[in-house]
């Protein structure tokens, strides 16, 4: 099963796709991770990714199409995949259509994950990421046993860089601006499953998989 996993900045995306993963052993293609993993590296999409998503704005279309073009025909995904973060534009979306007549794939379910913005905040400002495996975790709503120290790994918790007051504030303008409409693109089409994205964790995964599985 191949599934879009769409929501605002701090919606639970990467929180629910690791579930998914878990779950079925889909594999998560988060463009987000694949960027700060491209930054990391210093590689050919890091040096231009860097310059957008510390202050918020999303990466030119060309580059973020190209990578996931990449990705996609580098890589086999036994179980299906989740595209957590992408597309982000109309533009994104019309691409991964002709991307997925290429590759033969289908995408079988587009999950949107419905949050009133002024709980994103509070979610973004909360949240802490293992640079060691990734995980993430909420100092309210998901804290680790020990402070600063991952659960899973024992790494250490960091801040995002796009987790300042000032790139927030962008980052969800962008959102508003520029992926929202995917919302209505995708409904015009029929195929979206609106999830209240608003719930505890368990709660928003158990909605997830009720609506999968009557597909
Ligand atoms: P990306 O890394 O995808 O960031 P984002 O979309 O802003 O989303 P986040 O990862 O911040 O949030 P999330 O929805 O995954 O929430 P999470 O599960 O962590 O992208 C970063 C940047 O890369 C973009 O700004 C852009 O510059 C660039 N980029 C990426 N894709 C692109 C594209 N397609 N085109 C162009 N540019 C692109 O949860 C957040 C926190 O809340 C956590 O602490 C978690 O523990 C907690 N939480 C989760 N669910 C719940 C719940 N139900 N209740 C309480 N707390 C919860
Ligand atoms: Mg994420």
């Amino acid at each position: 099963m191949n599934i879009i996993l769409m929501g605002p900045p701090g919606a639970g995306k990467g929180t629910q796709a690791s579930r998914l993963v878990n779950e079925y052993g889909l594999t998560q293609i988060s463009t987000g991770d694949l960027f700060r993993k491209a930054i990391n590296e210093q590689n050919q999409y890091g040096v231009i990714a860097k310059y957008f998503i510390q202050f918020g704005h999303l990466v030119p279309d060309d580059f973020t199409i190209q990578m996931v073009r990449d990705y996609l025909k580098d890589n086999t995904f036994e179980n299906g995949f989740i595209l957590d973060g992408f597309p982000r534009t109309i533009v994104q979306a019309r691409e991964l259509e002709s991307i997925a007549k290429e590759f033969k794939f289908n995408i079988d379910a587009i999950v949107n994950l419905d949050i009133p913005q002024a709980k994103l905040i509070k979610r973004l400002s909360g949240r802490r990421t293992c640079k060691d495996c990734g995980s993430t975790f909420h100092v309210e709503f998901n804290p680790p046993k020990q402070e600063d120290i991952c659960d899973k790994c024992g790494g250490e918790l960091y801040q995002r860089s796009d987790e300042s007051e000032e790139a927030v504030q962008v980052r969800l303008e962008t959102y508003n601006r520029q992926t929202k409409p995917l919302i209505d693109y995708y409904t015009m089409k029929g195929t979206i499953i609106n999830i209240n994205g608003d719930q505890p964790m368990e709660d928003v995964f158990k909605d997830i998989e009720k609506a999968l599985e009557d597909k």
